[in-house]
């Protein structure tokens, strides 16, 4: 799935004043990569990838993905866009803690038309054997991996990354990116990563900066490097 955004501009308004969340944010994407969205808090990070995940509406300029324009959507198809090609992870793991692992999963798995199989996804996130555990009775990293897998087994061709890493030590944020890197290879799966941990920039196959709104910088990466290898700030 290639995904391009032209020139796209969503606003706030706060009293007054208009807080360009995105400024004729123009980019391409390549297809079955992981790429990482960098830039101080605040720069629209956030703000440019729930457009691209339909969660979030623009005012102006256009988005691409899957050969449909998002902005053309209505929003019932713009719900069945995201149900059906966006996994979505955040910083705060957001399970339901009254659900056991597998059941906080299933909930992933009723989204979907082709959901992945549980055990074998359960399997891949190292968390097979937890699978009857709660919330509570988890780390933070095992939080994480349940919430990835409860992005992965709808199958998405897209997953969606805000500071999936952020409440996480090194140690257990480079276990969560080589997650990441195999659900990448494994699947195919394209990954956007939204971070203000420079070093997690080269460990993607592109990486984009953003200031005020503004898509300032994208560039390539021949050699991307092992997440074991990534600098950590
Ligand atoms: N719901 C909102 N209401 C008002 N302003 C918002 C809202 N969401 C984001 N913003 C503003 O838009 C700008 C970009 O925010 P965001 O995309 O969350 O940045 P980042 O993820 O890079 O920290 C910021 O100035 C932020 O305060
Ligand atoms: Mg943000």
């Amino acid at each position: 799935m290639m995904i391009f955004t032209d020139k796209v501009t969503k606003t706030y308004q706060s009293g007054e004043v208009t807080i360009y969340a995105l400024k004729q944010a123009s980019i391409e994407i390549p297809v079955s990569k992981i790429v990482a969205i960098l830039g101080p808090s605040g720069s629209g990070k956030s703000t440019l990838l729930n457009v691209i995940g339909g969660i979030d509406r623009y005012d102006s300029g256009s988005i691409q993905v899957n050969n449909g324009t998002l902005e053309n959507l209505k929003d019932r198809q713009l719900t069945e866009y995201r149900r059906n090609n966006v996994g979505f992870i955040f910083q705060q793991y957001n399970l339901i803690p009254t659900l056991t692992v597998k059941e906080n999963v299933e909930v992933g798995q009723e989204l979907s038309e082709n959901p992945l199989e549980m055990e074998d996804i359960l399997q891949k996130v190292g968390m097979w054997d937890k699978k009857d555990k709660f919330p509570y009775q988890l780390s933070g990293g095992e939080q994480q991996r349940v919430a990835i897998a409860r992005a992965l087994i709808k199958n998405p061709r897209l997953l969606l990354c805000d500071e999936p890493t952020g409440a996480l030590d090194e140690e257990t944020g480079k276990n969560i990116l080589k997650l990441l890197k195999f659900v990448n290879d494994h699947y195919g799966t394209t990954i956007l990563i939204v971070t203000h941990n420079q070093g997690i920039g080269d460990m993607a196959h592109m990486a984009i900066r953003m200031s005020s709104g503004e898509i300032v910088e994208s560039s390539h990466n021949e050699t991307p490097l092992d997440p074991e290898k990534v600098t950590w700030s």
